[in-house]
């Protein structure tokens, strides 16, 4: 994809529906009795995956485009897979789905492509095998291909060393399956869609505060059963991120997002932006199956650097590689830091954002745990997107606030998480 720096980004636009919650649509509508209707599903390779997974585990899916019908089964209605399940890309898959299938009484393996089995998966493998599950990386080194075989599960408590809510809602799965009562606490609250989905599917799930209210405990408890539901997914926010960023850095800009959610523990980036300067306003706010939504105005803005740590880095870390580009053309310095995290999704980000902001002319400088970037004025370049989609949108906005022409490499990783991507762009010209 061939971009140019342009003015006058103005109108209004929806974004596909959120991934993290489509992802759960699927598997809880999978192991749910009943039909679970699910409309605005993110028809995008990762949850697309999480289909042909649960396809394979003997669910009737039915989708057509952002329509799925899931006619589940039940907690025991799963069968065994005639192949190695192929989870794609998608990190959320196999750690969720792990949880599930460790409570299953059939084998399965299941294995991604060259990025998915590069990441870590001894964080799900240590918690489940404390839970009694039998559950190993094939190649012995920690990652996938996993074989998981069956065996009697009981409940554990579970102080994460991560902030992850794969590595949370993968031991939460598992819990329906076990003995007695599970539960896992954070370092800092990561993403909370499948405690507050999981309940409406009628599980008995809660999240309990400590005392001074800075760790949160997620407790679940077997149930005889779940029940299908009818679920609208709301807009992604990780996805709106592009257009919000796009908006406040492009000149002459006005962009309104309908139906973003906006639960707390993802929107750390609206926080940010206020922190920026950016003109930013939320309106139309209502709450739809336990998950706030809002639309979200931005305006051209005169944005300055800020820093970026701490608890707020789970609630905004898909959208740090967007940040960094906002922090690129910002004035002044902005800091990330106490997101390690990045090192271990799809790329290492922390490398593919400083290599391609570098590219750009940005003054940045990576750090274990995050970067130091000094804004100024970016150039195009060639952007070395490494099959990651997050680079590929957040060096496609870069593009468009710099000078010259900026070459995206292997643009159509976007279909990961929003195949639509460059459509929606024509909408706003
Ligand atoms: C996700 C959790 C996050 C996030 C990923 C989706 C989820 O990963 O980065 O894109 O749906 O639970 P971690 O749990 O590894 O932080």
């Amino acid at each position: 994809m061939e971009l140019c720096g342009i003015t006058g980004l103005k109108g209004t636009v929806s974004v596909p529906g959120d991934k993290s919650i489509s992802h759960r649509c699927i598997m809880f509508g999978s192991i749910a009795e009943g039909t679970t209707e699910i409309h605005n599903f993110l028809p995008g390779a990762d949850c697309l995956a999480t289909i042909r997974c649960f396809r394979a585990l003997g669910i009737d899916i039915r989708q057509e485009g952002s329509t799925v019908t899931v006619h589940g089964k039940g907690l025991h209605g799963l069968s065994a897979p005639s192949h190695i399940l192929d989870v794609g890309n998608s990190g959320t898959t196999t750690r969720l789905l792990s949880g599930i299938l460790a409570g299953q009484p059939f084998e399965s393996r299941l294995s991604g492509d060259e990025s998915l089995n590069s990441r870590p998966m001894k964080r799900i493998i240590d918690p489940l095998t404390q839970m009694g599950a039998d559950i190993t990386s094939i190649l012995g080194n920690g990652c996938a291909p996993l074989c998981i075989t069956p065996s009697r599960l009981h409940g554990i408590h579970y102080d994460s060393p991560v902030s992850s809510a794969q590595v949370k809602s993968c031991i939460l799965l598992a819990g329906l399956y076990a003995d007695g009562e599970t539960s896992v606490t954070e370092p800092g609250l990561s993403r909370n869609h499948t405690e507050l989905m999981l309940k409406e599917f009628g599980a008995d799930i809660r999240s309990v505060h400590n005392l001074d209210c800075s760790r949160t405990t997620a407790v679940i408890r077997p149930c005889g059963e779940l029940h299908g539901q009818k679920i609208t997914v709301p807009g992604d926010i990780s996805s709106a991120a592009y257009f919000i960023a796009a908006g406040l850095i492009v000149p002459d800009s006005e962009i309104r997002i309908t139906n973003v959610g906006i639960n707390p523990t993802r929107a750390g980036m609206l926080k940010v932006c206020e922190d920026m300067g950016a003109q930013i306003e939320l309106s139309n706010e209502r709450t739809e199956g336990g998950e706030k939504i809002a639309d979200i105005t931005v305006k051209t803005s005169r944005l300055h650097g800020t820093v970026i740590e701490g608890d707020i880095i789970p609630a905004l870390i898909d959208e740090i590689p967007i940040i960094a580009v906002m922090a690129a053309v910002a004035e002044g310095t902005t800091i990330i830091r106490d997101a390690a995290e990045l090192k271990v999704k799809e790329t290492d980000r922390i490398e593919t954002v400083t290599d391609n902001l570098k590219a750009m002319g940005c003054d940045i400088t990576p750090a274990p745990d995050g970067m130091i970037i000094n804004g100024g004025r970016l150039k195009g370049a060639s952007i070395h997107t490494l099959l990651d989609h997050r680079i590929a949108m957040a060096f496609s906005i870069a593009a468009l606030a710099a000078e010259g022409r900026t070459h995206i490499l292997d643009s159509k990783c976007v279909d990961v998480s929003y195949p639509t991507f460059y459509d929606t762009f024509e909408e706003l010209l």
